[in-house]
């Protein structure tokens, strides 16, 4: 606790107390028995692998959740939120982790949104644009309040809907993940704006994935694991190496193994390079990355979520335009003008929705002919052909239930995420571009999915796996490149890795 802090913990009650919180989404807990504490004056980090169960205790306390077991406190008086509303009337203000702007309209309406001042019963136009120049300076950001919110960078959006709720009155702040999106100098002025708002006596809870972020800006650290909140330390006292332990769990409880369980990489550094990025920079999401694609070989890429791996992914198969760098594919310079282009040179991409490349009302032989060329390609089997090869895939891919005439919306996620991989077994595209591969399947339909990219590797493929799950990328890859902030910051190859050791690197 810091010493600006206007209570003393030992006569005041914490600001905010949680007493055995737990919580389930259709019979599945979320948080089991957390018991939390949030002193007056204090900045406390949140830190938790995805899923651990973070935001939905911070939605409690938003009012956003109002189903809940267990007792909320806050200045030692029980409250039952019912909606963000009565949270917020009680104080307490949450910036979600997907912003909440009205990109549409200016700065101004949105620092005052849903309390615009008004003069004679119209809305004090003049005042508001004032008023919002003022606040915002006093957080020392500069902006014009007239500007349109959607013209602004996303750092500074998301340090202006800090301001909104810091200016809503709030005594309890929540930020879940801010700093994703911020560049190295919002960072700090976020920072700057924390303390300010600590030294005035208010307490604020941050969470991130950033563990850096965590121990340079908190007092009291929160580890979360599994619905459960395994620690809460002084943050002075504790390193990184520390908190990864902790968040990761190296105990057998765990029904997923061991986490520091070593994978050896199978990487191919005499293979041929198909595809080659050099010097690629794509506005905020990316810069300076080169990368080499060898056939045979799953290059995994993985970061955190912001960690413009995704935008990384999108360029490689000409869906957005590098602003700098080059691409090349088996030596040859390719300009990429659009996504039709990357398929003609052999380039495919399986995006984490895919939603954009499968045909629901087709029955699921035709989501696995449609292919490389588009309907082109098609023209090339005879119908009764095209039956007989989407059959062969359905028993090599064990696609559940074995028919290739039924429509592929009556599939499972996991199932419809063979059928968009099947179709690469007959039009086998040199580079394979694939984004969250095996995001919200279970264990059997994963295990199918890395048979299958295994064997198209096998093939002489070169596949791309970007993925914000370590799990997957441990999987799935034969050498591994880590980005963080844009960046590539490490590469693994041809040695063990953990996925402790890739917490540590992103
Ligand atoms: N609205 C929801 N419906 C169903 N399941 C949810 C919902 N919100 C969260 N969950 C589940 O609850 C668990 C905890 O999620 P969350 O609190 O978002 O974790 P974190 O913020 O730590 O990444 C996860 O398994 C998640 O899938
Ligand atoms: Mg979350």
């Amino acid at each position: 606790m810091n010493a600006d802090a206007e209570e003393s913990s030992d006569v005041a009650p914490p600001r905010l107390e949680m007493q055995a919180i737990s919580k389930s989404f259709g019979g599945v807990a979320a948080l089991r028995d957390v018991d939390f504490v949030l002193k007056a004056g204090e900045i406390h980090g949140l830190v938790g692998e995805n899923g651990a169960g973070k935001s939905t205790l911070m939605k409690i306390i938003a009012g956003v959740h109002a189903q809940y077991q267990g007792r909320m406190l806050i200045d030692g008086e029980q409250v039952h939120f019912r909606s963000a509303r009565d949270a917020l009337d009680a104080g307490i203000g949450m910036v979600h982790q997907e912003l909440s702007i009205a990109p549409d309209l200016s700065v101004a309406e949105n620092v005052y949104l849903g309390k615009q001042p008004t003069k004679g019963g119209i809305v004090d136009w003049r005042g508001m644009v004032a008023g919002a120049r003022e606040q915002l300076a006093s957080l020392g950001i500069d902006v014009d309040p007239r500007a349109r919110m959607g013209s602004l960078a996303i750092g500074l959006q998301q340090l202006i809907e800090l301001a909104r709720v810091l200016f809503s009155g709030a005594r309890i702040v929540i930020l879940d993940e801010p700093t994703s999106a911020l560049s190295p100098p919002e960072v700090e002025r976020l920072f700057e704006v924390l303390r300010q708002v600590r030294a005035s006596g208010r307490s604020i809870i941050f969470i991130s994935h950033f563990l850096d972020d965590i121990l340079a800006v908190s007092d009291t650290v929160t580890i979360f694991r599994n619905g459960r909140r395994v620690v809460t330390e002084a943050a002075s006292g504790i390193g990184k190496g520390w908190v990864i332990e902790r968040m990761i769990g190296t105990g057998h409880e765990e029904l997923e193994g061991s986490y520091t369980d070593e994978i050896a990489l199978d990487s191919k550094p005499d293979a041929p390079v198909v595809l080659s990025a050099r010097d690629l920079s794509a506005g905020r999401a990316f810069a300076d990355i080169s990368l080499d694609v060898r056939a045979g070989e799953v290059l995994g890429v993985y970061g955190f979520m912001g960690c413009g791996a995704l935008e990384l992914a999108r360029t490689l198969f000409g869906k957005t335009k590098p602003a700098t760098g080059s691409l090349a594919l088996e030596g040859r310079r390719l300009r990429l003008r659009n996504t039709a282009a990357a398929r003609r040179a052999g380039i495919a991409f399986v995006p984490e929705s895919r939603r954009s490349m499968l045909f629901y009302q087709e029955p699921v032989y035709k989501n696995m002919s449609i292919s490389v060329l588009g309907r082109i390609a098609r023209l090339w089997l005879k119908p009764a052909e095209e039956r007989r090869i989407a059959k062969k895939h359905v028993e090599a891919l064990s696609i559940r239930p074995p028919r290739v005439d039924i429509l592929l919306q009556s599939l499972s996620g996991g199932n419809q995420q063979k059928v968009a991989l099947a179709k690469w077994l007959t039009w086998p595209p040199k580079v394979l571009v694939l984004s969250e591969p095996t995001r919200g399947m279970d264990v059997g339909a994963k295990e199918d999915v890395v048979r299958i990219v295994r064997g198209l590797r096998d093939q002489g493929m070169g596949i791309v796996v970007v993925s914000t799950e370590p799990e997957t990328v441990l999987s799935l890859a034969d050498r591994v490149v880590v980005m963080k902030k844009g960046r590539i910051v490490r590469e693994f190859a041809g040695e063990k890795i953990s996925k402790d050791r890739l917490l540590e690197a992103a």
